[in-house]
């Protein structure tokens, strides 16, 4: 439980609050490469409790300028795509990536004015089909080339969903494997079943839970930091601690992603603070090939815009990610952490919550957080159990022959880890 400064402290997002000063030191994704093209040249963006501009020049340059022209503060999501920049609809004054005002048609001739005019631009890169932003202080961090953004010979697809919910209960949910059992079987078997006639729900219930396959049940859940932020360990019922998802495991990469994936399939789950109530939900998924098979280039990356919620405005609850979302939801805009009561399973949560503390105080020592980068590493492999990594015969990949250890924690620490956090 937390009183309600500290809840303050870990969910806020605007500039100038200690949790926002720390997510600007990150890149987040703001769009799909695809969607800013010819027909769709802006994009209105709302990110860590800012209003911004994303365009494309027809050049094919990007830039993220704040939305008002400083003329008469017309919206730049209308302006018009130029070589070098975008020109305001209502008066044709152009700007360009960098924020300098390149033109002002009506001005008289030989006049200085558009020197003095100046307006925020953030810098923006694209990796992967992504657009990626950053709104720290100068000079900016490097974007990490993680594994999957950077494969060539895979199929990759985004998708984009808008909760209305703070950032930090959805990451709640990636230290907590413990819901899995719970939220996606029992409860998810539920809410699929009640959408079949009364007569087949029984036999459907009794099917879905029989056969575990919606989530068996977690002898022991186990978290390590590593470099990057955190790795969630599982030991499912009938497995040995030589099973991938006890030995690999799957991270968690600090301070608002949750890297997950089976066989052929790995993708992040990017949670972007849009502000302090509500989240993009940012899902970069990347499909390997079989052994040997050469795919056609992909050309743009697709994205897809997913309903959040049913016809009648309950949220949708039919999918996997669409019951995690659900739960994130129904926790309220932003949860009341002062009148919750963390258990033994909630370990992670704990050891997640104080990770940021530590991180926060670095920040505000002036020194640089986990998993900011001021390298360019080249590819950086994330470990994903159970998975066929490009190049490699057996699941792990690089990660194979990861020796087996304990965690940093387990559940039954978890008490002594709430009495430090305190
Ligand atoms: S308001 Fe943008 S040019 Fe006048
Ligand atoms: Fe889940």
């Amino acid at each position: 439980m937390l009183n309600a400064a500290q809840n303050e402290r870990l969910t806020q997002t605007s500039k100038g609050t200690p949790m926002g000063e720390l997510l600007r030191r990150y890149w987040h994704p703001i769009a799909g490469s695809s969607e800013l093209n010819e027909e769709n040249p802006t994009k209105e963006i709302r990110l860590l409790a800012e209003d911004l501009v994303l365009f494309r020049t027809t050049k094919g340059g990007i830039g993220l300028i704040e939305p008002s022209c400083p003329h008469r503060k017309a919206n730049l999501s209308y302006g018009v795509p130029e070589p070098d920049g975008i020109r305001c609809a209502y008066h044709g004054w152009v700007f360009d990536e960098t924020g300098a005002c390149l033109d002002q048609p009506s001005e008289p001739a030989g006049s200085r004015f558009k020197d003095k005019v100046k307006i925020k631009a953030y810098p923006v890169e694209e990796l992967g089909g992504v657009v990626w932003a950053y709104l720290g202080p100068a000079p900016a961090t490097v974007l990490p080339k993680w594994d999957i953004l950077t494969w060539d010979n895979v199929e990759r697809f985004i998708v984009s969903m808008e909760l209305p919910c703070n950032w930090l209960q959805c990451m709640d949910n990636s230290l907590d494997p413990v819901h899995f059992e719970w939220l996606h079987n029992y409860w998810g078997s539920y809410v699929l079943g009640m959408e079949k006639p009364a007569e087949e729900r029984a036999e459907w219930k009794e099917r879905m839970q029989s056969e575990n396959a919606r989530g068996r049940h977690e002898v022991k859940v186990g978290f390590d930091r590593f470099e990057y932020g955190v790795i969630k360990r599982r030991l499912l019922e009938g497995d040995t601690e030589d099973n991938q998802w006890w030995r690999i495991g799957h991270p968690v990469l600090f301070p608002n992603t949750l890297r997950v994936g089976q066989n052929r399939n790995f993708s992040f789950q990017i949670r972007v603070p849009m502000d302090d109530t509500h989240t993009h939900h940012f899902v970069y998924r990347v499909q390997v090939p079989e052994e040997g098979v050469v795919l056609p280039p992909q050309g743009p990356v697709r994205v897809d815009f997913e309903n959040v919620y049913k016809p009648d405005g309950r949220v949708r609850a039919d999918w996997v990610l669409g019951q995690d979302q659900a739960a994130w939801i129904i926790q309220g805009p932003i949860t009341d952490r002062t009148d919750e009561h963390l258990g033994a399973t909630d370990v992670g949560i704990i050891l997640y919550r104080k990770l940021i503390n530590e991180q926060l105080k670095i920040m505000e020592d002036g020194g640089d957080p986990i998993n900011v980068h001021r390298t360019d590493k080249g590819p950086i492999y994330l470990q994903q159990e159970h998975s066929y990594y490009p190049g490699y015969t057996e699941t792990g990949g690089p990660f194979r022959d990861m020796p087996l250890h304990s965690p940093d924690v387990e559940m039954e620490l978890a008490e002594k880890i709430s009495a430090d956090f305190a």
